[in-house]
């Protein structure tokens, strides 16, 4: 058996984010199940999110071509597909990866709280179709428990900006008075719900429009905004003075022809946020007068400048997860040779119970209590002639000598299962 761990990734680092959309597991369940059967890996740990695709795994993890093959075939892809997309650590880095996660330092907004609760539910599911096992739950179970520190203790997650409020930041230090003006929210997803949320934490309100009108009317009861119907909504926009876009449409959405018709029918002007990646706002809309138009990256800049103003914060955390890595290392070494530790246990016990069986029958013994007395008396004696270098052979592995476990293995004869 081998505890080594791997983290295979693809991330709005290297791909832009809507191509995260083809590395995705539709059906975890079946994934679950096609990793642990045909990867090598014994264990796994599946994390998706808008920004990022993640497997964890533990087991034989030299094999990469099999987990890149696996997961092209789960997600209906080209192998190629992985060639410039996918990141693998293995080990430590990959330990420190997990924990920067949890911390909130891998995130396009440094310090949110999401990936914190995302990376818990990820391994709660694991742990219930028994994907993960004793490895990756001690190394999740201590990440978490980091992430939380770091949050607590830096304050990292405290002023942090989300794409939504930045956009809706920017708008107000763009337009006077933005209470007042009339403004409007295209999505209803998750980017158009950042958007949704600190316009109402501001007490601002927004029309809110989606292909479906169901949808939008939903999106409207939990987020706020007032639904309108779409195509209404697109075809005129005369009487709006903002515009949120944030869908996944793979086209236009708002046309160079529409925005023109509407500046034309005398408005004052128009502020357009588009958040969306790939682009729903023609780039030439820009050009009319009086528009002023952002897009994603011009955001996503601001919320960069916003987060190397906090950068002390950020190496306080950094600082902490370098101190708590080598505690992690430690325990995941641990786990390694438990099972060692635990089947030496299991021999020796088996020949005190074959001894005192044998004994107790040549005393010919009957009372309760003797037997009890003698049996405690051979408990004892094998625990403390077996817990010292038991214990030995823990730190040894600890401090990663691989020897000494080598050498008690062949002493104890002690045969590793694969
Ligand atoms: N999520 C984030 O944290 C985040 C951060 C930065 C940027 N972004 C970008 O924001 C955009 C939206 O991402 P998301 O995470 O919010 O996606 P999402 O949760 O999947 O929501 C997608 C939205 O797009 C709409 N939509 C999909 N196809 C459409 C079409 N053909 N015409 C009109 N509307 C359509 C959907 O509404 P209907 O189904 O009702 O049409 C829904 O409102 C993406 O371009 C993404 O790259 C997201």
């Amino acid at each position: 058996m081998t505890n080594d761990v791997i983290n295979a990734r693809v991330t709005f680092r290297k791909s832009p984010i809507h191509m995260l959309e083809r590395f995705t597991f539709r059906d975890l369940d079946s994934a679950y199940q096609s990793f642990l059967k045909h990867s090598g890996l014994q264990e796994c740990v599946i994390l998706q999110t808008c920004n990022r695709v993640e497997l964890f795994g533990c087991g034989n993890v030299s094999n990469t071509e099999k987990i890149k093959k696996t997961w092209a075939s789960v997600s209906g892809l080209e192998e190629n597909a992985f060639k410039e997309n996918l990141e693998i650590s293995q080990g430590t880095e990959a330990y420190e990866h997990l924990l920067k996660l949890t911390s909130g330092l891998d995130s396009m907004v440094v310090g949110e709280e999401q990936i914190l609760g995302q990376v818990k539910e990820s391994i709660n599911t694991a742990r219930q179709l028994q994907a993960s096992g004793t490895s990756l739950n001690t190394l999740f179970d201590k990440a978490i428990r980091i992430g939380t520190r770091v949050r607590r203790t830096t304050g990292i997650s405290k002023g942090s900006i989300s794409i939504g409020s930045m956009a809706v930041k920017l708008a107000e230090e763009n337009i006077d008075d933005l209470k007042s003006k009339r403004i409007l929210l295209i999505g209803t997803g998750e980017a158009a719900s950042l958007v949704a949320k600190s316009l109402k934490k501001r007490e601002i309100e927004f029309l809110v429009t989606s292909r479906t009108f169901e949808r939008s009317k939903a999106f409207a009861e939990t987020v706020g905004g007032k639904p309108v119907k779409f195509e209404e909504a697109i075809a005129d926009f005369r009487s709006i003075d903002v515009l949120f876009v944030a869908t996944t449409a793979p086209y236009f959405l708002v046309t160079y022809d529409r925005v023109k018709e509407a500046m034309e029918s005398g408005k004052n002007g128009m502020m357009i946020m588009d958040l969306s990646n790939p682009r729903t706002v023609d780039e030439k809309v820009s050009t009319i007068k009086k528009i002023k138009m952002m897009n994603l990256d011009q955001i996503a800049e601001m919320v960069d400048k916003n987060m190397r103003t906090r950068m002390g914060v950020v190496s306080s955390a950094e600082k902490i997860i370098n101190e708590e890595l080598p505690v992690v290392e430690a325990a995941m070494k641990r786990i390694e040779v438990e099972p060692i530790v635990n089947g030496v246990f299991k021999e020796i016990d088996q020949v005190r119970l074959k001894e005192l069986r044998k004994a107790l029958q040549m005393l010919g013994e009957t009372d309760e209590n003797k037997i009890r007395i003698i049996d405690q008396l051979t408990q004892a004696i094998v625990e403390d002639i077996m817990s010292t270098p038991m214990n030995n052979l823990r730190k040894a592995s600890e401090q990663g000598d691989s020897e000494i476990v080598k050498t008690v293995t062949k002493l104890f004869d002690y045969k590793t299962k694969e």
